[in-house]
C-alpha cells in the first residue's frame, strides 16, 4: 500500500463542454475533474482548495470511510463546508472496496456546474477476467444555465428567462441542453470529439460512469459487442449486450474487444429524455467521442451521426437488463433483523415550495447545518440533536437492515446509500405487501433505480459507524430535500474524532452566519 497525494483546486470557470460557453465550477481548471487512481488499501490524500464563491464538500462517491466517516464529504451531514478560501485534508484509505467510481461536490447542485471526476481503484484480488488496457468514460447531461439559478426556478414560483431557464417551472425539474463524454459535447454546429486510438486485437476495460445530474445515459460503440463485467465496483459474471442504460450515479466496466485492424467507429452516448416534461430549444442529445484503429489519421467513422443503433450486426445481443446481473463472487444475503418502510413523494407546500418529501419529512442542508455548527461530533449524542425537519434513523448495533421503500412518485430515482452497499432483493410494481425476495446472490451495488410507482427492498448490513446518508441522486431532488439519514452505531462513531481543522471549519461558517 502507498500514499497517494493529490491536490484539488476548486474555482469558478468560463467554459465550453459543447460549444456554448458557461459558468463552470471546476477542479485544477479541468472538467472533468482529474482522476484518482489507485489500488485497493492505499492511503488517499487529497488537500481541497476552495476558491469557489460558496462553501464546498467532497464525496468520494461508494466508498467505506469505515473509520473516517467524517470524511465521506457530504456537507451538513458529515462535515461543516470548506468556507469560501479554505482548505481541507481528506485522508483516508480504500480497505475492501475496488471497482469503478467517482468523486463530486456533495453541496447542493454544485457538481452540476463541473467538479466531478472519476475515481479507479484497482483490486487485489478482482474477479473480472483480465484485460490489456483501460479508458474512463465519463457520461454526463450539460446544462447552459448555472445550477443555482436553474435551482431557484425549480423551488419556487419566481419568473426566470435567459439561455437554458426559459422552459423552467415550478415543480418541474430543470432538463439539460446537451450531454457530453469525458467532457466533450456537440450542440449546434459544435464538431469536437473525444478521441481514442485502439491497437488491434486487444481487450479494453471500458470504465463507464454517469456523471450527470438528471439523464440517464444508452451507451454502445458502433461496430463492437460490450461484455459487463462490474457494477458498482460489484464484479459481474460476465453478460454481453449491444448496449447499456447507465442511470445517474451508476457505473458500470464493459470489456470491448478489438475485433477491427483499420477504421474509426462513434462511441455513443445518448441523454434519455424518458423523464423530460419539455425540451430546451436545440437539445442535442448526443455524447459522441471516436475510437480509431493505428494511428490517430483524423478520419471520421462512416457511420451516420444520428444512427440510434450500435450495428453490432446480425446476432447481437440486446441491451443490458440490470434485473439479470449476477455477481461473479456467490453471496447469500443475511437475513434481515429489522425493517423500515420509507415513502417517497413530492409536494407542493404551504409556503408554495415544491419540496421532496421521505415519509413526512423534506432534508434541509440549513436544518443540519444549525445542528453541525453546536455540535459537529452529532454522532454523540445520537438523533435527538436534529432538528425535527431530518429523518434520521438510527442504529444503535450492528443490525441487518431491510429499507422498504415505496416510491409514490410519477418519476424514476436513482437511490444511493452512503458507507455501504445494499443488496437489491426485489422490485415491483406498485407498493409492498409483503412479496417475496430473493437472497440467492442477489445484485449488490450502491445505486438503485426505483421507477415511477414501484416498490423495492434494499438490505444492507449496518455495521459501519457513521452518519450515512441515503438520498435520490438527481442533483434537484437531493437540493429538494429527497434525502434521509442512517446514524449506524452512534456510540462507536463518536469516538472517530475529525480533523482540528474541520472543526475549526465549522466555527468559521457559524462565524459567517451568526
Ligand atoms: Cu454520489 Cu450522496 O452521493
Amino acid at each position: 500500500a502507498q500514499d497517494r497525494v493529490y491536490t484539488f483546486v476548486l474555482e469558478e470557470r468560463l467554459g465550453a463542454p459543447d460549444g456554448v460557453e458557461k459558468t463552470m465550477l471546476v477542479v485544477n481548471g479541468l472538467y472533468p475533474g482529474p482522476t484518482i487512481e489507485v489500488n485497493e488499501g492505499d492511503r488517499v490524500i487529497v488537500n481541497v482548495t476552495n476558491l469557489m464563491p460558496n462553501a464546498t464538500a467532497i464525496h468520494w462517491h461508494g466508498l467505506y470511510q469505515r473509520g473516517t466517516p467524517y470524511f465521506d464529504g457530504t456537507n451538513a451531514i458529515t462535515q461543516c463546508g470548506i468556507p469560501p478560501g479554505e482548505s481541507l485534508v481528506y485522508n483516508f484509505t480504500l480497505d475492501g472496496w475496488s471497482g469503478t467510481t467517482w468523486y463530486h461536490a456533495h453541496y447542493s447542485t454544485q457538481y452540476t456546474d463541473g467538479v466531478t471526476g472519476a475515481f479507479i481503484v484497482h483490486g487485489k484480488n478482482e474477479t473480472v477476467p483480465s484485460y490489456d488496457a483501460e479508458i474512463v468514460v465519463q457520461l454526463s447531461d450539460l446544462y447552459h444555465g448555472f445550477s443555482t439559478d436553474l435551482l431557484r426556478q425549480y423551488l419556487s414560483t419566481q419568473g426566470m428567462t435567459g439561455e437554458g431557464l426559459t422552459g423552467v417551472t415550478q415543480g418541474n425539474e430543470p432538463v439539460p441542453d446537451a450531454g457530453t463524454i469525458n467532457g466533450v459535447g456537440q450542440w449546434g454546429n459544435s464538431t469536437a470529439y473525444s478521441n481514442y486510438t485502439l491497437e488491434a486485437n486487444k481487450t479494453y476495460r471500458l470504465r463507464l460512469a454517469n456523471t450527470g445530474s438528471f439523464a440517464a445515459s444508452r451507451f454502445s460503440v458502433d461496430g463492437h459487442i460490450l461484455t459487463v463485467i462490474e457494477a458498482d465496483g460489484v464484479p459481474i459474471t460476465p453478460y454481453e449486450v449491444s448496449g447499456l442504460v447507465i442511470d445517474v450515479a451508476q457505473r458500470y466496466s464493459v470489456l470491448l474487444k478489438t475485433n477491427r485492424t483499420t477504421g474509426a467507429y462513434w462511441m455513443r452516448g445518448s441523454v434519455q429524455e424518458d423523464s423530460f416534461t419539455y425540451d430546451e430549444p436545440g437539445f442535442n442529445g448526443n455524447q459522441l467521442a471516436i475510437i480509431r484503429y493505428g494511428v490517430d489519421d483524423s478520419a471520421m467513422p462512416s457511420a451516420e451521426l444520428a444512427a440510434s443503433d450500435p450495428g453490432a450486426g446480425d446476432g447481437a445481443p440486446g441491451d443490458l437488463d440490470v434485473s439479470l446481473l449476477v455477481p461473479s463472487d456467490f453471496v447469500e444475503a443475511p437475513n434481515s433483523t429489522i425493517s423500515y418502510t420509507l415513502t417517497i413523494s413530492m409536494q407542493n407546500t404551504a409556503t408554495n415550495n415544491w419540496l421532496s418529501f421521505v415519509n413526512s419529512t423534506s432534508w434541509s442542508p440549513l436544518a443540519g447545518q444549525a445542528t453541525l455548527f453546536d455540535s459537529l461530533t452529532l454522532n454523540s449524542t445520537g438523533a435527538n440533536v436534529y432538528d425535527d425537519s431530518q429523518l434520521i434513523i438510527t442504529i444503535p448495533q450492528k443490525e441487518v437492515v431491510d429499507i422498504v421503500i415505496n416510491n409514490y412518485d410519477d418519476g424514476d430515482h436513482p437511490f444511493h446509500l452512503h458507507g455501504m452497499k445494499v443488496f437489491v432483493m426485489g422490485n415491483g410494481a406498485g407498493r409492498y405487501q409483503g412479496q417475496a425476495l430473493n437472497s440467492n446472490n442477489p445484485l449488490r451495488r450502491d445505486t438503485v433505480l426505483l421507477p415511477a410507482y414501484t416498490w423495492t427492498v434494499l438490505r444492507f448490513v449496518a455495521d459501519n459507524p457513521g452518519m450515512w446518508a441515503f438520498h435520490c441522486h438527481l442533483s434537484w431532488h437531493m437540493a429538494a430535500g429527497l434525502l434521509m439519514q442512517w446514524s449506524v452505531m452512534p456510540a462507536e462513531a463518536a469516538l472517530l474524532t475529525p480533523p482540528q481543522q474541520m472543526l475549526d471549519q465549522c466555527s468559521m461558517l457559524k462565524g459567517i452566519s451568526d
